[in-house]
This record gives structure tokens, sequence and C-alpha cells, in this order.
């Protein structure tokens, strides 16, 4: 019991999560989202979330506590969201763990959102094993990372040129008329369907590098609807969901399962929004057996983005021995892994 308590706040987008651990067990993962007030909009509105944020975070803050049993006088140090993400978003985070840290006078860990997806994976599955390879999929980002060490060292191996994974799901869902977020609705009609229907273009698919590219693919479906529209023929939603999602899946499990070989790795997490996807699940172990690779995901509410795994990364942070960030440390909302 004298693992540090570490509580960790995140605010990069939508959801304000604040997740409290004690070393990597989970006391409380606390989250509130304001997704339903970005839905008539097709996407996140920044101005929108910020505000969110702001009236969320005292609230969802006592609520973690709450939960875990623990008063403010309990954390042993606080772990933030520095980027990337949405900068007016991420400051409301930055700012609210200056305040607790100074106010309360413990260490102050400012974390990369990335990192801190493949670290949650921990709170679940034990120690990641060294080296790892993560590929993380989300409304906001799609990297394949190569990580010898959560704590202090992890690469970017490739990324996507266009949009994220996410991104591409839930801009395909809205030409189908399906709601926003679009991804757990084309998951869903997808099983009605059949994903060889459509010979839909995979973009990057063997062009040797890892990154990605989604955008010729979101165009390639919008065009084929719009077609079968003009021609007054109806079109079967299941179908498309379906050979859309099997080129995405097709894609991202093949680059990773390539970043596997190439860095001769054997452990592979997914992370992410789109990780809760159930065709890159079976298509991802599908993959991994065959390849000899072990994969870990962790299960949905620690996927998309929560304040555990930034409390989790915090704990990693801690126990390595890391220098704390100065209070001074900004927002960056293009950090780099
Ligand atoms: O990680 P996340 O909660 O937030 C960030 O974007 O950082 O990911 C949200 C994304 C959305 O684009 C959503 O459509 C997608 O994850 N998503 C899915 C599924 N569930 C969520 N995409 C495909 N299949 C799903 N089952
Ligand atoms: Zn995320």
């Amino acid at each position: 019991r004298d693992e540090p308590v570490v509580l960790g706040i995140e605010t990069s987008c939508d959801e304000t999560g604040i997740g409290i651990v004690r070393g990597h067990t989970m006391l409380a993962n606390a989250i509130a989202s304001s997704v339903e007030q970005h839905a008539r909009f097709g996407g996140v509105v920044p101005e929108v979330a910020s505000r969110a944020h702001l009236e969320a975070m005292t609230p969802t803050v006592e609520l973690a506590l709450g939960r875990a049993g623990l008063r403010l006088a309990d954390v042993d140090a606080i772990a933030v969201t520095a980027g990337p993400g949405l900068s007016g978003a991420l400051l409301v985070g930055v700012a609210a763990a200056k305040a607790y840290s100074l106010g309360l006078g413990v260490p102050l860990y400012g974390v990369n959102h990335l990192a801190a997806h493949v670290a949650v994976d921990q709170l679940e599955h034990g120690a990641l094993p060294k080296p790892c390879i993560a590929l993380l999929v989300s409304g906001g980002h799609s990297s394949l990372l190569l990580v010898p060490d959560v704590a202090r060292d992890v690469i970017s191996l490739g990324s996507t040129v266009d949009d994220a994974a996410g991104e591409a799901f839930d801009k395909v869902a809205r030409v189908l008329g399906l709601p926003f977020p679009g991804g757990p609705h084309i998951d869903r009609a997808a099983r009605e369907g059949s994903g060889a229907a459509i010979a839909f273009p995979r973009g990057k698919y063997d062009d040797g590098t890892l990154d990605f590219s989604f955008s010729g693919l979101k165009t390639a479906v919008a065009r084929w609807v719009e077609a079968r529209e003009k021609a007054g023929e109806s079109i079967h939603v299941p179908d498309v969901a379906a050979s859309f999602q099997e080129a995405v899946v097709d894609v991202l499990t093949r680059k990773a399962l390539r970043a596997c070989a190439k860095y001769d790795v054997q452990d592979l997490l997914i992370g992410g929004g789109v990780a809760a996807n159930s065709r890159l699940r079976a298509m991802a172990q599908e993959r991994c057996d065959a390849a000899g690779v072990r994969l870990r995901v962790p299960s949905p509410g620690l996927c998309t983005d929560n304040g555990a795994m930034v409390a989790a990364l915090g704990a990693d942070l801690v126990a390595a021995g890391i220098t704390p960030s100065g209070l001074d440390i900004p927002a960056d909302s293009s950090m780099p892994i």
C-alpha cells in the first residue's frame, strides 16, 4: 500500500477524464463527456469542449475521489495530458493540474496522450512487455509506435498522412445517414452485411511505409453512394458499412503486424476508441495468431479517452524516477511522441 496515489487528468478532446491509481491498481475512472453537445455539428467543436471541461473539472475530480474512497490530501502526484490535442481543451486540464499540484504540494507530470493510451493497458493486463508495438486508432490519431519503455522511450513508426481512422468512420457514417460518433453504428450495421460486397481502395497498402491514409477510402465510399443515389438505386447500408470497415481494418492490422515483423517484436497492443471495433479485434487476433504475436487490447472503457490512462502513465513516471514537470509547462496541441 505504499505505492503512490496518482490522480490523472485528461482533457485533450471531448472527455473530461479523472482517474486515480495506486501503482497499477485502478481506484477510480470518472468521465464527463460533452459528446452529445457536439453531435448536431457532426464533429467536436473546440470552444464547446473547452467550456464543458471547465464546468466538469471539479465535480469529476470529486466523483473520482468519492469512488476511490479518498480525499484530495491522499493524492501523492498529479499527471495531466499536456498534448497532443485541442489546445483550448488541453489548457483547461493543464491549468487545473497546476492548481492541484501547487495547492497540495505534490509533483506534477505533464504526459503525452498517446503514451498514456499505451500505459493504460497495464491496469488490466500487468506490466508491458519491453518492447511492444502499439497501434493507436481514434478520432484524433492513427499511429504505430515502438515502445521499448513507456515511461522513457516511445518511438513513432508511422501515422496517418490525412484522416485518422476514427475520423474516417465518423465521416462515412455521416454519408450513410448514421449518427455521430459513427464508429459504433458502422460496427453494428456491418454485422448484417458482407465485407466483401464492395471492393473499396486500401490506401498505402503496399507502399513500404508504416503510415496510413484514409481520405481516399472515405471519398471512394462517398462517390459510390452518390452514384447509386443519382441512378435512383437503393443502397444496402450494411454492405457498404462492412466493406468500408473491412478496408480500414485490413490496412490497420496489416501494418501493425508488419511493424512487429520489422522490429522483431512479439507483443502488439491496440488502443484508442477504434480498438472497440469488433472486426478490428477479430482480424487482429487472427493475424496475430498466425504470426505468433501476443495481442493486448484494453477493455472498451479504457480504450477511449479517460483519466486512468494518464494516471497509469504518471505512476510509471514516478516509479521510473523521472523528474517532475515545472509549474510552467505549456499545453502543446501538436506534441510529438
Ligand atoms: O479515443 P476516442 O474516444 O477519442 C479520440 O478521438 O481521441 O475515439 C473516438 C473514436 C470515434 O471516431 C468513434 O467513431 C470511434 O472512436 N469508435 C469506433 C468504435 N467505437 C468508437 N470506431 C469503429 N468501431 C467502433 N466500435
Ligand atoms: Zn485518445
